[in-house]
């Protein structure tokens, strides 16, 4: 009796070694795996473009969104969170960035796709810094693993400009 829970626990510890040993291998394979994602994004067309009574610029924009991002995948990979984001600079800010689109990608076999999308989440500028605004257009991607860390990159896509007028 007292010998076999003995010998139970060191099932369990050696399981439990084996898993984490499994666990730290996943994250270690993920490590040396050189993903080379592919990207583009395009302005489509500038839908609207104007001053709200509160003094704040909002822009309806049509993007065409090209990826490729297969090569994010591996067997740790249990989903990638993507997003494209217009991303430009103002007098009180370094860095705005305004979430355009988003999408969850749960398998490799998703993760080549090509969208015209008008944008999903409001482009409004606190203020009025769009008239002739230089931007970027970056896609940014979460790899959520099965088991490690979660990691990001992302590829910038440059010289996007706005209109100088209102339309
Ligand atoms: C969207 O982008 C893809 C890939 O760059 C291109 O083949 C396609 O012609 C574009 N579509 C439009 C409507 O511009
Ligand atoms: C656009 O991206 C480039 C390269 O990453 C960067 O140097 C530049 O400052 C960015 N421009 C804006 C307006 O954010």
């Amino acid at each position: 009796m007292h010998s076999s829970v003995l010998r139970f626990n060191a099932l369990v510890t050696f399981a439990v070694a084996i898993l984490a040993l499994i666990c730290a291998l996943a994250s270690f394979s993920d490590y040396f795996n050189n993903p080379s994602p592919t990207a583009d994004v395009k302005v489509l067309s500038i839908n609207w473009f104007h001053k709200q009574p509160n003094g704040n610029e909002e822009v309806r924009i049509t993007l065409n969104i090209s990826a490729d991002l297969r090569s994010l995948f591996t067997w740790n990979t249990k989903q990638v969170f993507g997003f494209v984001a217009a991303e430009y600079e103002t007098p009180q800010n370094a860095l705005n960035q305004v979430s355009l689109w988003d999408i969850i990608i749960p398998s490799k076999e998703d993760a080549k796709f090509l969208v015209q999308i008008t944008n999903k989440y409001r482009f409004i500028d606190q203020g009025s810094n769009l008239r002739s605004k230089e931007f970027n257009l970056t896609l940014h991607w979460h790899v959520m693993p099965k088991v490690g860390k979660m990691w990001a990159d992302k590829i910038v896509m440059t010289g996007y400009r706005l209109p100088d007028r209102y339309r």
